[in-house]
């Protein structure tokens, strides 16, 4: 995992975590305080977010998996090129996401992840899925 300032991003990147920063607004972490903003982006250029929305019984959306949600109901595409998160610490997806995010990255280990936050705004964190999620589950046809 990687750590550059903001200038070093390219423009498209630039791009995707200005969604994800702006859509983090409007994310509902009523119970954990903790909201997160998340910007995938299609083969187009195409650009989704997503937010997490929580419940008092702790069942809530998370904001990657709302974004590739958001993906498929308004373009009806399911692969991402790219995708940007932001947060207050610069935390990265969960389990959970890692595995949704890879099923859309069609086999492609290096599909960047931007990390981004607002206690280091200009420090942006640069991973991929296959650093995430090494040796994800799959099944192997025999
Ligand atoms: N959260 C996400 O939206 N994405 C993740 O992958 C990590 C966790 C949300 C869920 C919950 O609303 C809050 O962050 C604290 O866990
Ligand atoms: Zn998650």
């Amino acid at each position: 995992m990687q750590e550059f300032r903001i200038e070093a991003l390219s423009e498209a990147e630039r791009t995707l975590l200005a969604k994800a920063k702006g859509v983090r607004k409007k994310a509902y972490a009523k119970y954990s305080d903790y909201k997160v903003g998340a910007a995938v982006m299609d083969e187009e250029g195409n650009i989704y977010v997503g937010c997490n929305i929580e419940n008092i019984a702790y069942t809530g959306s998370h904001a990657e998996r709302s974004a590739i949600s958001m993906m498929f109901a308004n373009s009806g595409k399911k692969k991402i090129v790219a995708i940007a998160v932001h947060n207050k610490d610069g935390g990265s997806p969960c389990g959970d996401c890692r595995q949704h995010i890879w099923e859309f990255c069609k086999g492609n280990p290096e599909i960047p992840i931007l990390l981004g936050n607002e206690s280091n705004p200009t420090k942006i964190k640069r991973t991929t899925i296959g650093e995430l999620l090494p040796f994800a589950f799959s099944i192997v046809k025999r």
